[in-house]
């Protein structure tokens, strides 16, 4: 009985990797538009890759996608200077975070991200910089230059995040 419902948890907690082609923008502001809603106060999303493979683009299309279906329109800068932009978006705040510039992960704590992991949406940019405080919950999204305009997205997350995106991914195709 005990050693069963082991085996099941280890499983539950399994990681697993599923990947996408974005052969243009469309089609990541596409994605982005369909993962929009999906998202809840307490998500993260981890985004990696290297400059200019389209993170903050990704980022930018979930927070208008928010916004839209709110009939809110806001800018999205690039945080890259102010590491951290918010965004209310109908009773759940949005952190959006590029911690490229980070040189201490103490200060992720001053930014007040930790306490944005368990209240908001987050999407971290670089969050490699998070050292430790990276949520263990989040799902991990690792965009690759493939093309001029082609990426590959990895979207990397545990059984529960699978779950919840399956609907999403079965529209994708269609
Ligand atoms: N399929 C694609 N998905 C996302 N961005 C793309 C794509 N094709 C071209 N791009 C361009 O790549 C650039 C990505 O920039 P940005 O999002 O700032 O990158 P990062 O934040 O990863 O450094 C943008 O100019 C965007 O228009
Ligand atoms: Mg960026």
């Amino acid at each position: 009985m005990q050693a069963t419902s082991a085996a099941v948890n280890v499983r539950s907690m399994a990681t697993r990797t599923l990947t996408l082609s974005l052969p243009d923008t469309d089609a990541t502001q596409d994605l982005a538009r369909r993962l929009a809603p999906v998202l809840a106060a307490g998500d993260c999303l981890l985004l990696t890759g290297p400059i200019g493979a389209g993170k903050t683009f990704l980022a930018r299309a979930v927070i208008q996608a928010r916004q839209a279906a709110l009939g809110m329109a806001e800018d999205v800068p690039s945080p890259t200077y102010t590491l951290v932009q918010t965004y209310e978006a109908g009773g759940v705040e949005i952190w959006h975070a590029d911690l490229y510039r980070l040189t201490d992960p103490a200060e992720v704590i001053e930014l007040g991200l930790d306490e944005a992991f368990d209240t908001g949406i987050s999407l971290i940019e670089w969050p490699d910089r998070l050292g430790d405080l990276a949520p263990p919950g989040a799902l991990r999204l690792e965009l690759s230059v493939t093309g001029d305009t082609a990426r590959r997205l990895d979207i990397t997350g545990d059984a529960t995040w699978h779950a919840r995106l399956a609907p999403m991914l079965a529209t994708l195709d269609a």
